[in-house]
């Protein structure tokens, strides 16, 4: 079973992070989540809920993870003797791409992004801005050197999606390639319908 910490903070893109906690259980993985402040903001806002509290989403959507609390350094993720096998930052704002560029770990989020980096783990970060300033570009180059694996929240269209849930799988798709889990979010470039 594959152990997995998900980071969600507060960029636009609730809906990936609702995804990727339904979708990580079901494949197989052990979940650990931690959810800042400004993340269940932005939950509440577009996922149109009232949640109070990071428990209230989870046991709304009947969540199957392990959550940390985003000020609780002491959590077991927050040190590398703590086995994980893959982090991911979903969506990640550049609040949270320039602290981690620049090793600020100040919340636990930015604390297991520095974990993964420095235990040579795999990191993905699903970065949500437009347009980006040269900060942003500068800080998510030191990212890709330090090891981290940059992903914009830009699904593609070649699938011809005609549902926003087949935009949101196919980047959970993109996520899951990186983690090496296996799926069916998306259909591959080349691949034949199932029909034929
Ligand atoms: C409605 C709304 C949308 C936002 N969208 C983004 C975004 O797409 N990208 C981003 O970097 N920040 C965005 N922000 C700003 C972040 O929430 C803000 O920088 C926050 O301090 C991030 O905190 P965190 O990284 O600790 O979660 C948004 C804020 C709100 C209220």
């Amino acid at each position: 079973m594959k152990r997995v910490f998900l980071g969600v903070t507060g960029a636009s893109g609730a809906v990936y992070a609702k995804d990727l906690i339904t979708r990580l259980p079901e494949h197989g993985c052990e979940l650990h989540l931690c959810i800042t402040s400004d993340a269940l903001i932005n939950i509440n806002l577009e996922l149109q809920k009232n949640y109070q509290s990071a428990e209230d989403f989870l046991s709304d959507i009947g969540a199957d993870a392990t959550l940390h609390d985003y000020k609780n350094f002491a959590a077991p993720v927050s040190s590398g003797s703590f086995k994980v096998d893959s982090y991911i930052v979903a969506p990640a704002s550049m609040g949270f791409v320039g602290r981690a560029a620049g090793g600020i770990s100040s919340n636990l989020i930015e604390r297991c992004a520095d974990v993964a980096m420095k235990e040579r783990r795999k990191l993905v970060i699903l970065f949500r801005e437009m347009p980006l300033n040269l900060i942003h570009l500068e800080n998510l180059t030191l990212l890709t050197r330090a090891g981290a694996v940059i992903l914009p929240a830009a699904p593609s269209f070649y699938h011809n999606p005609t549902k926003i849930d087949e935009l949101i799988s196919f980047v959970t798709g993109k996520i899951f390639d990186i983690i090496e889990i296996e799926h069916n979010l998306y259909k591959r470039w080349g691949e034949k319908p199932e029909s034929v």
